[in-house]
């Protein structure tokens, strides 16, 4: 495994989603295999593992903060807080007050069963927010020790600029993969310039850019594959180009698809950590293995030349994920 900073604060090179452990892609494991694929993802050297009070709701925390209690204080946790109530949450000051946000920090803590989260994100930040006040916020949680540093989640350059001035930003939680590079035009080159981490979310794009699944591929339950464009059986088709790139340079280099994938944004900016879910013994071994792969600048720049003719049909928005009646859309402007 090799190591690198989002701000100031060192990670695993890839880190691991927990989400898919009980939200987002249909079935899930039992809590025992849950607890010994995180604890073989920290046995491969990973360090950062990030959950959400969203997933499930709440159950995904409680999950994670049992999994790593033994290894707590050597690892990186993160969790996120959204901007609208979740069940039970109810005051009357709204979610997204001083008051709805303590709540919500104070009880993931209980449930991760932790003092402290290194890294707390703000889940999404809606158009017509202050993001100053959440800024203010975090920089009192901070002081207090409850937080080590915050970010923001699919976040736009004027949010980042406006809540970074106010309280450093340490990481930038948003969708990045080979399928969804929209941030490369500007929240990534800021990150770079303002010296904040970026973590990529969904960067196997759902599981596509691995080449293990077809048009044909069923989703069941609360998978989002069942609703995202990207999986869409005529863009699954038409995106096979993209594939064919992959398992070209794969077969290349004696290495995965899915490795690939992870090994460019990798060497792209040293600043980006990936943390694809994964819920088998042999996605665990191949992209945590990712973090090993060295591309030359030659077999970097040539994959990049290729990935740029490439037009990418379909993608995964709040919107379409909405229908699944598990998350509420939230209005970001991204
Ligand atoms: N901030 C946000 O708004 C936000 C949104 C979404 C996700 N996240 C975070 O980001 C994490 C990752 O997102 P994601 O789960 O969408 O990432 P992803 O890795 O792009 O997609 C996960 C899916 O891809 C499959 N997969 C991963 N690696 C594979 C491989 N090597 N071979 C075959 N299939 C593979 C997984 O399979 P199996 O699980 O079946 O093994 C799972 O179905 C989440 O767990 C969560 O922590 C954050």
């Amino acid at each position: 495994m090799k190591y690198r900073k989002l701000r100031d604060i060192e990670v695993s090179a890839v880190g691991l989603g927990c989400m898919g452990f009980s939200h987002g892609y249909g079935a899930i494991p039992t809590e025992d295999e849950s607890i010994r694929l995180i604890h073989k993802s920290y046995d491969l050297g990973c360090t950062l593992f990030d959950t959400a009070e969203a997933y499930g709701p709440f159950v995904n925390e409680e999950l994670v903060g049992k999994a790593v209690k033994p290894f707590r204080d050597k690892i990186i946790l993160t969790t996120k807080f959204v901007p609208v109530f979740q069940e039970g949450q109810e005051i009357p000051e709204g979610k997204l007050s001083k008051k709805g946000v303590t709540n919500a920090l104070n009880d993931s803590l209980k449930r991760l069963q932790t003092d402290y989260i290194d890294i707390y994100y703000e889940h999404r930040v809606p158009l017509d927010s202050r993001v100053e006040d959440v800024a203010e916020w975090m920089s009192e949680f901070i002081k207090e020790g409850k937080i080590r540093a915050w970010g923001q989640s699919q976040s736009t350059v004027e949010q980042i600029k406006k809540a970074h001035a106010v309280c450093p930003i340490s990481a930038i939680q948003s969708e990045y993969s080979m399928m969804e590079r929209k941030f490369e035009r500007d929240v990534i080159p800021l990150c770079k310039e303002l010296n904040i981490g970026f973590v990529a979310f969904s960067p196997m794009a759902g599981g596509f850019l691995s080449g293990k699944y077809n048009k044909n591929t069923e989703y069941k339950g609360d998978d989002v594959r069942r609703v995202i464009t990207r999986f869409n059986p005529e863009n699954v088709e038409k995106n096979q180009p993209l594939l064919d790139l992959l398992h070209t340079v794969a077969d290349k280099k004696g290495i995965t698809p899915a490795q690939i994938s992870l090994a460019w944004m990798l060497h792209k900016n040293d600043f980006v950590v990936p943390i694809p879910g994964m819920r088998k013994d042999e996605r665990v071994v191949e992209n945590l293995g990712s973090a090993d792969v060295v591309l030359t600048d030659e077999e970097f720049n040539n994959i990049e030349t290729e990935l740029n003719k490439i037009t990418i049909y379909g993608n995964r928005t709040d919107e379409d994920i909405h229908k699944l009646g598990t998350v509420h859309a939230i209005e970001t402007g991204k």
